[in-house]
């Protein structure tokens, strides 16, 4: 079977076949979401996926089918996107503007950027996810799909007016291959949002060492068998998540500053994105993290220039425009 690197058109039709990868035998169709190689194999085609880890997007595309974001949930959702876009939504989206959501996953964002410009094209590499994608998108008619592996895109160079990459990179091996790709595909002087998870940097100390227990604890639920890893992060957001959730909510209440207190982020924020998030946080294998010092030195390193960093949570979110 003949998978990935097309770009297709709403409603199934493809346009474009570049380069095409033929599915490695060891990740059966039915394995769900296994739609891309083993990093650095070698395809049918000759075609090299090489910035990809295979088993992080291959669990990536069962957690989209297991949080769709589909009837009704995207609402939930609402609160999270104006923490990545509204700061910077007049110099990123417009309604004569062209763009790419890189690693699109359910595409919970694009279903929210899509009616503010007008073409959006939602690339991921897993077709489990761009099939989540599609049913959350398909009211939409100015959305287009593609199976592209960041770091090794078909897309031409100078091709879009704006692009945004949000929780994707440090998820990817060589992730300054994958930032230069995503900006060679931009015009000059578009802007580009990027998320890259932090190093922590703005936190104390107890904070970091905390981290580090949680990090030890990932290691071991990600290297378990899917359905094993799902319950326990399951059990994580009803008896970590949520609890801490509602403590910090009520220690707000009583008047006090919860910025340093862990998991404050979901304040207000629907049950199914402390599930969503408890999964994405302890099932995924391939995690890294960065300092704001680090993620500017790679977004200029990788053409962006005016970079600016959103001071307000999730860290690190930066905006940079294209040389
Ligand atoms: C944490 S999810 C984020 C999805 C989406 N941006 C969001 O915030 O909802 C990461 C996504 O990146 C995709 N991904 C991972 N490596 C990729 C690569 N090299 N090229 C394209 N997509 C990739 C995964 O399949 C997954 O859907």
């Amino acid at each position: 079977m003949q998978v990935g690197r097309t770009l297709c058109q709403p409603r199934g039709k493809c346009c474009v076949a570049k380069r095409r990868v033929a599915r490695n035998a060891e990740q059966p169709a039915a394995s769900g979401g296994g739609t891309v190689k083993r990093q650095g194999t070698t395809g049918e085609g000759g075609a090299v996926l090489e910035n990809v880890d295979s088993r992080t997007v291959e669990d990536f595309g069962k957690e989209w089918a297991r949080f769709s974001y589909g009837d009704g949930r995207l609402e939930d959702v609402r609160s999270v996107f104006d923490s990545y876009f509204e700061w910077i939504a007049d110099d990123l989206l417009s309604a004569d503007r062209k763009g790419a959501d890189f690693g699109c996953g359910s595409g919970r964002w694009s279903a929210l950027v899509a009616p503010r410009v007008r073409e959006l094209w939602c690339i991921d590499a897993s077709a489990a996810a761009l099939a989540v994608a599609r049913g959350n998108l398909a009211e939409l008619g100015n959305c287009h799909f593609a199976q592209e592996a960041i770091g090794e895109l078909s897309i031409p160079d100078e091709t879009f007016d704006f692009g945004y990459c949000l929780g994707v990179l440090h998820h990817v091996p060589d992730t300054e291959r994958g930032l230069k790709d995503c900006v060679r595909t931009l015009k000059r002087g578009a802007p580009f949002l990027v998320y890259l998870y932090y190093a922590l940097d703005n936190r104390p100390g107890w904070y970091r060492r905390l981290w580090q227990v949680t990090n030890a604890v990932r290691w071991c639920i990600a290297a378990m068998p899917h359905p094993l890893k799902v319950a326990t992060c399951e059990v994580i957001a009803a008896l970590v998540y949520w609890p801490l959730v509602q403590l910090s909510q009520l220690v707000e209440r009583l008047g006090c500053n919860v910025a340093n207190w862990p998991l404050s982020f979901y304040r207000g924020k629907a049950y199914y994105i402390l599930r969503n998030d408890a999964l994405d946080r302890f099932g995924t294998r391939l995690e890294k993290r960065f300092t704001k010092r680090q993620i500017l030195a790679l977004m200029e390193s990788s053409g962006l220039r005016d970079i600016r960093f959103s001071e307000r949570p999730p860290y690190w979110l930066a905006i940079g425009w294209k040389a």
